[in-house]
């Protein structure tokens, strides 16, 4: 059976793996790594745009902080991880792409205690070229929301690759025909599978839910509220139901792979007019700008 299908996942035709620049088919890592084993890795994404990645410090940033709270150390001094990641673009040759960082405690015998001494971290990282055409079709027309229970575990702020709640909610809204899950935890929506979220409401206020361990702190997200609070937007940072969110005149999902994407419809039902809405619009002009991607 034919284990990886190119054709179906474009990706870059070069990858990095702990020091190596690898053709993308051939890379791999050790099967004793503890990131396949146990889970015990962290990642990013970060977003490339006209040859420029335009969120880089503050991922790095959070990278950093996911890897203290985990108890693994950096796999490479920050200015030494730009260089290599700057390298797989050139090698790449993609302007606009998404480029994945992933950072596992290493590889070792199979223990849920690691090692006393243990090797570098295992680091990953791999570029593919992004669907800015997909992209611009959310954009355009909204996109639908199902929501989903949240069964994922208690440290949602540390970026782990442990997606399976994830995946298994954003599956179960895609069957549902709905663009992604939002995640319901007693009666609040938490955030989306792999996007914060956000609603803005009758009076005009921008909700995001506020920062705690229940949700991701997007950059994405931060971004946005850095260039709302410049234009002296109003905006209240805290917990929102669903109820709320249905009644809101707004909504929308912001994340590497896109900022401020009109959410149309939650559950079936429309959200405001069912279009997307003049506040979402603005608030992705101002993120637009904030980042160099408009003038
Ligand atoms: N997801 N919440 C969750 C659960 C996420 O996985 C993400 C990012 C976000 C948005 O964070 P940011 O603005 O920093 O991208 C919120 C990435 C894109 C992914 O898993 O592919």
């Amino acid at each position: 059976m034919k284990k990886w299908s190119e054709s179906r996942a474009p990706t870059g035709r070069y990858a990095y793996v702990d020091g190596r620049y690898l053709r993308h088919g051939q890379a791999s890592v050790h099967i004793e790594d503890r990131g396949l084993q146990l889970g015990e890795a962290i990642y990013e994404v970060c977003n490339l745009r006209h040859g420029r990645l335009i969120d880089e410090e503050p991922h790095l940033d959070r990278m950093e902080r996911s890897l203290r709270e985990i108890g693994v150390p950096m796999p490479l001094a920050r200015a030494a991880l730009k260089s290599v990641m700057r390298e797989l673009i050139a090698r790449n040759r993609i302007k606009d792409g998404l480029l994945y960082i992933q950072v596992s405690r290493g590889a070792a015998k199979r223990d849920h205690v690691p090692p006393a001494t243990m090797g570098r971290p295992t680091l990953i990282i791999t570029l593919r070229p992004q669907d800015l055409g997909g992209l611009e079709k959310r954009m355009a027309q909204g996109v639908a929301v199902s929501t989903q229970p949240d069964i994922r575990w208690g440290r949602r702020d540390i970026k782990t690759t442990n997606l399976l709640p994830n995946v298994m909610a954003k599956l179960a809204a895609k069957n549902k025909g709905a663009f992604e899950a939002w995640l319901v935890e007693e009666g609040k929506i938490a955030e989306g599978s792999s996007t914060n979220a956000w609603i803005v409401t009758a009076a005009g206020e921008i909700v995001p839910r506020d920062l705690s361990s229940s949700i991701l702190a997007g950059v994405t997200r931060k971004l946005i509220l850095e260039a709302a609070a410049e234009a002296q937007m109003k905006v209240s940072e805290r917990a929102f139901t669903l109820e709320e969110a249905k009644n809101a005149r707004e909504a929308f999902l912001s994340s590497a792979t896109g900022a401020c994407v009109p959410v149309v419809t939650i559950d079936d039902v429309a959200v405001g007019d069912g279009r997307p809405g003049p506040l979402t619009r603005r608030l992705g002009t101002l993120y637009a700008r904030k980042v160099g991607l408009e003038g």
